[in-house]
């Protein structure tokens, strides 16, 4: 149990550094979280930036997710206890203790923890956000349409993950919220366009 709460308070600080907005300030581009969709993460920094910072700050939200999973299972933690570390990685990435409680939407993150459930899980998260998005070049879209099928590949491939795979697509479902609603009214931008057209 002590093994089991240090690596889900790490998972949960280390989730909290938000490597958008430390990309951004390294890099001398304007804070993700005022400009552009406001959000902290890879597609906001794309926008921002381009393709560079953009892949530097997936990539780091990935691990995040990614390193305290992992860590876990060598350490041979059972899967409610990996579901459990995976969720704090997100809940950290989502509201950050060190920049205010207010973070991204967990997209990055999520698919880093989900993605020692398997090849099969990791490839089947890739090929469904890679082909929503370009097909569209909604990025949101990508994200919000993986949410909906990543509980069924679960059930799929490790059954006994689906419930806590389920539980973080719903939150990051939520925070997509403002996306759908753009979505919906035809306003969402695409992908590394630079401007949102009016509301
Ligand atoms: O990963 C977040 C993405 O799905 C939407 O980001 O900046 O377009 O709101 P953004």
């Amino acid at each position: 149990a002590m093994l089991i709460g240090a690596l889900t308070l790490f998972a949960y600080l280390l989730g909290s550094v938000s490597s958008a907005v430390l990309v951004c300030r390294i890099w001398g581009l304007p804070d993700p979280r005022q400009h552009g969709s406001h959000n902290p993460g890879a597609t906001n920094v794309l926008r921002l930036g381009g393709k560079l910072p953009a892949v530097l700050v997936l990539l780091f939200d990935i691990l995040k997710g990614t390193i305290p999973v992992w860590g876990g299972y060598f350490l041979g933690l059972d899967p409610l206890a990996l579901a459990l570390v995976g969720a704090a990685a997100c809940l950290g990435h989502i509201y950050p203790l060190f920049f205010g409680f207010k973070g991204g939407k967990g997209v990055a993150t999520a698919f880093g923890a989900m993605a020692p459930i398997g090849w099969d899980m990791t490839g089947a998260l890739i090929v469904t956000w890679l082909g929503v998005a370009l097909l569209t070049r909604y990025s949101s879209l990508g994200a919000i349409v993986t949410c909906l099928v990543a509980p069924v590949y679960t059930y799929l491939f490790k059954s006994q993950y689906t419930a806590s795979v389920a539980l973080v697509c719903v939150l990051i479902l939520w925070r997509h919220r403002a996306n759908i609603l753009r979505l919906w009214r035809g306003t969402e931008p695409k992908l590394g366009q630079k401007k949102r057209p009016a509301e």
